[in-house]
């Protein structure tokens, strides 16, 4: 089992998930307000996840689909990514993520 840590509201909540599972596999076991309408096949982007900074150089870069679809996010930050696209593994033990903030 691999810790994630959820940040919300000056809070962070500690998660445990299995390896090779997704940050939106994650927020539908825990209740995490993501949407991920699509289910994880890059289609929606309503699984928008902000990484934090000390976080992202460790993560494998998005593909170019990913890049697209964040890039059309109005609130996209240097740290956004697509949960459904996060596949936690033993080196991520610790990631950081937050939600962007509401509009
Ligand atoms: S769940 Fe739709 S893009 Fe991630």
């Amino acid at each position: 089992m691999v810790k994630v840590l959820y940040s919300q509201n000056g809070t962070t909540k500690t998660f445990r998930i299995e390896s090779n599972k997704t940050i939106l596999d994650l927020s539908k076991k825990e209740n995490i307000a993501i949407e991920g309408s699509c289910g994880g096949s890059m289609a929606c982007s309503t699984c928008h996840i902000i990484i934090h900074k000390d976080w992202v150089k460790k993560l494998p870069a998005p593909c170019i689909d990913e890049k697209e679809m964040l890039s059309l996010l109005p609130d996209y930050t240097e740290n956004s990514r697509l949960g459904c696209q996060i596949v936690i593994t033993n080196q991520l033990d610790g990631l950081q993520f937050s939600l962007p903030k509401e509009t």
